[in-house]
């Protein structure tokens, strides 16, 4: 029998900061499934689908392929984080309302990916400028969907860039 290698890590996950006791050769989707974080999902376990991003340090990771070791002082994000009791995020509930959502596997790591896309889109849309649906979908292309044809994906997105930028330019219409 193989020998554990454990070692204490110290992050962050949704803004609290944890010490958890890790086997060296375990991904970080294993360690956050195993600590209740079960919305981040096991697709294709290769790095190809998407179903398990969650960010780290803001930036969209498959975390099927990244070891939790080298999580090891940095801030994770995940599904989990999105809602605020029954309130669901601005990006849960653009999915909801567009049908982007069917059998939902996907979507925990569409929703991550998208909360990424309009930080890194912000300066953009503060100046009123819509991304293009090719660029949504361009970006977008690391999450793998099989149910919705991707259609509902990109209107959610574009809806979430359009009550953005309402935001910013109707700051007393909040
Ligand atoms: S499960 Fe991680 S990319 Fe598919
Ligand atoms: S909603 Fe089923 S895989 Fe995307």
């Amino acid at each position: 029998m193989k020998k554990a290698m454990k070692r204490i890590i110290s992050l962050e996950i949704n803004g609290k900061p944890v010490e958890l006791t890790v086997d060296i050769r375990q991904s970080l989707l294993e360690v956050l499934r195993e600590q209740g974080f079960t919305g981040a999902k096991e697709g294709c376990g290769v790095g190809e689908c998407g179903a398990c991003t969650v960010l780290i340090d803001g930036l969209p990771i498959d975390s099927c392929i990244s070891l939790a070791v080298w999580a090891e002082g940095k801030k994770i994000e995940t599904i989990e984080g999105q809602a605020k009791g029954e309130r669901l995020s601005k990006v849960q509930q653009a999915y909801a309302d567009t049908g982007a959502v069917q059998c939902g596997y996907c979507t925990p790591g569409l929703v991550m990916k998208t909360t990424e896309f309009l930080e890194t889109h912000k300066d953009q849309l503060a100046k009123g400028e819509m991304p293009d649906r090719q660029v949504i979908r361009k970006e977008h292309s690391g999450n793998l969907c099989r149910c919705t044809g991707y259609q509902g994906v990109v209107d959610a997105v574009e809806s979430c860039c359009k009550s953005l930028i309402s935001e910013i330019s109707e700051p007393e219409a909040k």
